[in-house]
């Protein structure tokens, strides 16, 4: 069995519940309040995954990916349930990579074992910062102490395991970040996630910009940080793979992957975004992003979607260059043209070329280089043009 278009199909699960919202926080996330039946809350991720599945039938799952939220504060029963639901809808792959995103306190890393008997084989840290200050400023409710002890025990438990961290935070250094980064990549095996603060809006950090009580790195001191980080996590043996993405040659999240080489997934949960090919047209979806009104819709009409959209040739094109272009493999011109239907323009990559911030490689593949990661929204929208 094939899958469309490039072979690629995963599951990205989202599960939208924290113990708390952190104040640099922008996802989909929900601290609930009084009695909540969990079991009954599963029910309605089985419900859609059955519905996703006769969109789109017959695929064959390379990887899923329980995302939050916190998905580590589900029931390890739950996640198998959903496992299950998915092996029952579809053929999953026997080596499919399944990430769960998991919050290192001590309740959930007790919980390891049984995500791991549930089907789970890859997990992902939400460690964020080695330094007890920054972690409290951040808003987390684990110590480095409890942090690095996660980290420890998921590399024993599961096969493979990554860590996050967010740098260019507010008054941190260079010597800050080099000392913090160094100790990481010491406890780091195959992977790790270095990002770098955003402020988004709608968060407590945006409001507190606003008003002029948070500073973050000017843009020149930001791309120092960025610099450093690429210097230390190749000299460590895990360079990027991705802007924000590190690993040993190998060990790239595959899930990750599958997304900015613009396979196909399913998006089940609230707020949870999707790629489908239907009829032979790729369609954009978003589930409910209420986490009590997804499960409504669900168990009213089998599904959370509130959009559907069939991409244009142009938005296609689109998405496959924002995506492509922050992997180190860089993007195929011919899959450009057969997704959008034109060419990318030779004069406007040679004009790129010409600022050292394109590059064209042994393979035919055109990549964006180190010089041109730190301006790289400007590179896709010149490329798009
Ligand atoms: C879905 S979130 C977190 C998963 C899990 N609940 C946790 O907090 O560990 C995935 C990752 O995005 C990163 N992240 C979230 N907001 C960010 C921001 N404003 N700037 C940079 N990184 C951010 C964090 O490193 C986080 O671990
Ligand atoms: S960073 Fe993680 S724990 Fe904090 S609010 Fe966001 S999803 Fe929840």
């Amino acid at each position: 069995m094939k899958n469309n278009p490039n072979d690629l199909f995963g599951v990205y699960v989202h599960w939208p519940f924290c113990a708390s919202k952190c104040p640099y926080c922008s996802f989909n996330s929900h601290v609930h309040r009084g009695a909540f039946d969990e079991d009954a809350y599963v029910a309605a991720y089985e419900r859609e995954i059955a519905h996703a599945a006769q969109l789109a039938p017959n695929r064959v799952v390379q990887s899923i990916f329980f995302g939050g939220g916190t998905p580590s504060l589900m029931s390890p029963s739950s996640a198998g349930r959903i496992i299950n639901a998915i092996v029952k809808h579809w053929t999953v792959e026997p080596r499919a990579e399944i990430t769960l995103e998991a919050n290192p306190t001590s309740v959930e890393v007790d919980r390891f074992r049984g995500f791991r008997s549930a089907g789970v084989n890859r997990v992902s840290l939400g460690v964020q910062s080695l330094r007890a200050g920054p972690l409290a400023e951040l808003g987390r409710r684990h110590s480095v102490e409890e942090a690095v002890a996660a980290v420890r025990i998921a590399q024993s438990v599961f096969e493979c395991s990554s860590f996050d961290l967010i740098y260019a935070r507010p008054r941190q250094t260079l010597k800050d970040w080099e000392d913090e980064l160094k100790e990481a990549l010491r406890m780091a095996q195959g992977h790790i996630s270095l990002y770098q603060l955003t402020i988004e809006q709608g968060t407590r950090y945006f409001d507190l910009q606003v008003a002029g009580k948070l500073k973050i790195p000017d843009e020149d001191l930001a791309a120092d940080f960025y610099e450093i980080t690429q210097e230390l996590t190749a000299a460590a043996g895990l360079p990027a793979y991705e802007i924000s993405n590190h690993a040993r040659p190998g060990q790239e999240s595959e899930h990750n992957m599958l997304y900015w080489r613009y396979g196909e997934y399913a998006g089940i949960g609230p707020g949870a975004h999707g790629r489908l090919m239907i009829n032979n047209q790729r369609h954009a979806t978003a589930d409910e992003k209420i986490p009590f009104d997804w499960q409504k819709n669900v168990m009213a009409r089998g599904h959370g979607m509130v959009v559907d959209d069939v991409l244009t040739w142009e938005e296609q094109g689109d998405e496959f260059l924002v995506m492509g272009l922050r992997l180190k493999e860089g993007i195929s011109l011919a899959r450009f043209t057969a997704l959008s239907g034109r060419q990318i323009n030779p004069a406007q990559i040679a004009a790129l070329k010409g600022y050292g911030f394109v590059e064209t490689l042994p393979n035919g593949n055109l990549r964006v280089t180190d010089r041109g990661l730190p301006v790289l929204d400007a590179v896709v929208a010149d490329l798009a043009a």
